[in-house]
Order: structure tokens, then C-alpha cells, then sequence
């Protein structure tokens, strides 16, 4: 399926979800579909809209890195309006929804590196971004922004064929964007309603995760911490044991798996 101007009104109509995805912009080349959510976001644009480009020129990444979003591939972001309490959740209900719908529609199993990168067979196929703005403990709105290789071909992008992989490249076969787009929405929303009830997306995100058990290099800011990933905390910090015995909490940062 070609996408084209209607692909917005495809994915909400027989999406079947009370408000992700009940709105969705399309764009078929933007800059970064988070500059855009957010200004909608400012506005008090209706909780559950979705911002999707088929292309992005200046794709934002974690730790002010750039994303690469050529067409082929799924970029969106989602703007919600969660209670403070709820955020830390994000970063595990955003992975394991991606997680999740992979598994659905193509059957390939997917893994996380802490905190939220989707990797399958040690590559990593989808990156995620949150963007919040919180005043005095109310949250004035959460943007999860997602990008996943969906139909990505490696051998044209020579310089992440070491790091990377994409759905169709695991597969052999091209995916429908359509289809991912929309698994990815119910998730969110399922995971998300969920979310007050109690039930709890910690331990599944902790179980899903590669890091656990390894060594590893951490790099938070401009401190690079060593030792072995021991556990993650409830509110999605790393717990490190350094080689000195020493526990380390680290609240964001960059991993990297040592052999
Ligand atoms: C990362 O792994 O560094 C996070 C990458 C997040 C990329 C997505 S694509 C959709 C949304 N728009 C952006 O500009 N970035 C996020």
C-alpha cells in the first residue's frame, strides 16, 4: 500500500480504540514529528493524537541525536495527558507496546536495552523518545515519540548496517506499515488505561530486558559509569554495581554491552 494524504483517516477508521489514534495528522515529509506534537500539545490538542510522517528530515533521537526516517519506515509521536505518578511508566509501556506489536503482526521476537530501545537479535529496530513538560507536579502533557525500521533497506545506509536492523530485513519480506502503525496505537492505549488499575508494566519491562545480569558501560551526561546492570527500580532507574561493589542509580543514560 502506497501511503498518501488519506493514510491519517486509515488508521483511525477501523482502529476500534476510545481516543489514541481517534485523531491522527499525516504528514508525508516533515522535519520531526515531535516539534509538531508538541505545539499541538500546547494547544490542548484532544489526548490520544498522533502526529505520523512518512519521512522525517530532522528526526530527533534520545540524548540530542539525530534519527534517520526514510520513507518506508514508522514515525510517529503520541500526545497524552498522564497524572505525574504515571511517567515513569512510560518509558516501560512505550517499549513493551512496540515489543508487543511486533510479535503480533510479524512474529519476531523483540528484546529491550535499557531504558527503551527495541532490539531483535542484538539490533536495534525501534527507538523511542519522550518529551514532557511537567509544573509544580502537574504534567501539562507527555509526548511518546516512536520510530520503528519497519521496511528500512540496510544496504542503503551502509553507516548503521553494524547497529541496526529493520523489520523487513529480519524477515526477508516487505510489512505493512498500516498494520504495525495501528497494533501500536491499541497497545498504547491498553497499556496505558491499565495503568491506574494498578496493573503494573514494571515487571514485563524488566523481564524484557537485555541488560540485566551484563556488563556494561553507562554514559549519563558527561559521566561514564562501569559495572554490572544488577536490576531497575519501579521508577525505571538502572541499578549498577560497580566493580568496586558500589550500587549506582542511574536515572537516564546510554548503554553499552560489554562482551
Ligand atoms: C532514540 O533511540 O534515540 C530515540 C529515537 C526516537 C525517534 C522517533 S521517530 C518519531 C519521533 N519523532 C522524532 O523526531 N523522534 C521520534
Amino acid at each position: 500500500m502506497v501511503e498518501d494524504s488519506s493514510f491519517g483517516a486509515t488508521i483511525t477508521g477501523n482502529l476500534g480504540t476510545h481516543f489514541v489514534g481517534q485523531r491522527v495528522i499525516y504528514y508525508p515529509s516533515l522535519t520531526s514529528t515531535m516539534e509538531i506534537a508538541k505545539r499541538e500539545a500546547q494547544q490542548g490538542t484532544a489526548e490520544g493524537t498522533v502526529i505520523i510522517a512518512g519521512e522525517q528530515t530532522a528526526g530527533k533521537g534520545r540524548i540530542k541525536r539525530t534519527w534517520l526516517s526514510p520513507k518506508g519506515n514508522l514515525a510517529l509521536s503520541i500526545i497524552l495527558y498522564p497524572t505525574v505518578v504515571q511517567l515513569p511508566s512510560f518509558i516501560m509501556l512505550a517499549s513493551l507496546a512496540v515489543v508487543h506489536s511486533i510479535e503480533r503482526v510479524t512474529g519476531l521476537k523483540s528484546r529491550v536495552k535499557w531504558p527503551n530501545d527495541v532490539l531483535i537479535n542484538g539490533k536495534k529496530v525501534c527507538g523511542i523518545l519522550i518529551e514532557n513538560s511537567v509544573r509544580r507536579n502537574i504534567v501539562d502533557y507527555a509526548i511518546i515519540g516512536i520510530g520503528v525500521n519497519v521496511n528500512l533497506k540496510l544496504s542503503d545506509f551502509p553507516e548503521i548496517l553494524p547497529i541496526a536492523t529493520s523489520l523487513s530485513h529480519e524477515l526477508g519480506r516487505d510489512v505493512s506499515l498500516l498494520d504495525i502503525t495501528q497494533q501500536l496505537l491499541v497497545e498504547i492505549e491498553r497499556l496505558y488505561l491499565a495503568l491506574p488499575t494498578g496493573e503494573s508494566v514494571y515487571e514485563e519491562w524488566r523481564d524484557s530486558l537485555i541488560t540485566l545480569g551484563e556488563r556494561v558501560h553507562v554514559k549519563s551526561g558527561n559521566t561514564v559509569y562501569e559495572g554490572i546492570a544488577e536490576s531497575v527500580a519501579r521508577d525505571g532507574s538502572l541499578l549498577l554495581r560497580g566493580l568496586d561493589g558500589s550500587l549506582t542509580k542511574v536515572i537516564a543514560g546510554d548503554v553499552t554491552l560489554r562482551d
